[in-house]
């Protein structure tokens, strides 16, 4: 145990637009993948990697722009996957070229029984539904900078993600407004029940609505470790920008911290490692520093990456 503990190593991929051009420091970041113009940019959210590190995983960034081969590397190295919000194109960026080669690399390793989970926040949770049914099903919805309490469905008392979380935690997380929402596109309830290759995949957990469209909040796969939530549990501890839709309560911490635990631990039921500690040392985000770019941002702190 202690040896899968130690070189136990979780991943972020990259996105390469970012959702808060106000306080950007480095004007190119604005550029959208695929432009000809692009200067090559890519970032991560800060938040993401201190909300899985106070899970106790260690990150590891994985850019884009890479070759097959080098993702086929990363992924034996590594223990899981989080694909972060962000505001790229879900069938046409680096961002969705590199979700789909992990994606696929994690279909085929569960099922040869090589456990190997995925966990989606916002676009994640958006990507994953492209992914699964080969399509981009989202509708716009009235959900930017909203927190709201979680609409359970029953199946969620027995779901994997939530059945081990504290009683009042799911009743904060069921009456109190502690999710952050922060995205323009959602899942609809309908485009989810007409959709085979997703209802099929997919079991919903909760849901919300922007009072005219019911939408998916959380999900989890019936036969595959992977998780997507439309809401944002990363930014109640870590991001700061004052706005409708942050909360900082003590719930919507707990709430943070009980989803990184959660998926961290599924990551530790992974063995993948990386072939010697050099290799291992190079490849983790403490060889990045994260840039503050204000309290006015959106994120507060970011990691760039050529
Ligand atoms: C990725 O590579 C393509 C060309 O293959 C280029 O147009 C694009 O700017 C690159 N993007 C990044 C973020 O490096
Ligand atoms: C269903 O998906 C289509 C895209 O295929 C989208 O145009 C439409 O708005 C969606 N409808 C609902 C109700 O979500
Ligand atoms: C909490 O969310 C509900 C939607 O479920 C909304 O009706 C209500 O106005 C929200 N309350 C606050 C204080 O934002
Ligand atoms: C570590 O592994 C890499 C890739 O397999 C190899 O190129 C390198 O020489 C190894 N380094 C050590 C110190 O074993």
């Amino acid at each position: 145990m202690g040896h899968i503990f130690a070189s136990f190593i979780i991943v972020l991929v990259l996105t390469s637009l970012c959702m808060c051009a106000r306080a950007d420091r480095v004007p190119a970041q604005e550029n959208i993948p695929g432009d000809s113009h692009a200067q090559g940019f890519s970032y991560i959210a800060a938040s993401y990697v201190k909300y899985l590190e106070a899970a106790g995983a260690r990150v590891v960034p994985i850019r884009i722009n890479r070759t097959y081969e080098e993702y086929v590397k990363i992924f034996n190295s590594i223990n899981g996957l989080l694909l972060p919000g962000g505001d790229v194109d879900l069938q046409k960026s680096e961002f969705s070229r590199v979700s789909k080669i992990f994606y696929d690399l994690a279909i085929k390793a569960n099922d040869a029984l090589d456990y190997f989970p995925i966990w989606g926040t916002c676009q994640g949770f958006q990507q994953l539904t492209v992914l699964t049914s080969g399509k981009n099903l989202l509708t716009l919805t009235d959900t930017k900078a909203v927190a709201l309490p979680l609409a359970f469905v029953p199946a969620a008392q027995n779901s994997r993600l939530f059945k081990n979380f504290p009683k009042d935690l799911l009743q904060s997380l069921s009456e109190e407004n502690i999710t952050s929402n922060f995205h323009s596109w959602s899942l609809s309830v309908q485009n989810y029940s007409r959709n085979a290759k997703l209802k099929r995949f997919y079991k919903v957990l909760s849901t919300n609505t922007d009072g005219r469209r019911e939408f998916i909040s959380t999900m989890e796969a019936y036969r595959y470790p992977f998780y997507a939530v439309q809401w944002h549990p990363e930014k109640s501890p870590f991001e700061w920008i004052d706005k409708p839709g942050m909360t900082h309560t003590p719930s919507a911490i707990k709430a943070s911290f009980y989803t990184a635990i959660f998926f961290v631990s599924e990551a530790m039921k992974n063995q993948h490692q990386f072939p010697n500690i050099s290799e291992e040392e190079k490849a983790l985000i403490y060889n990045f520093a994260p840039v503050y770019k204000g309290l006015g941002s959106i994120f507060v702190q970011n990691y760039y990456f050529d």
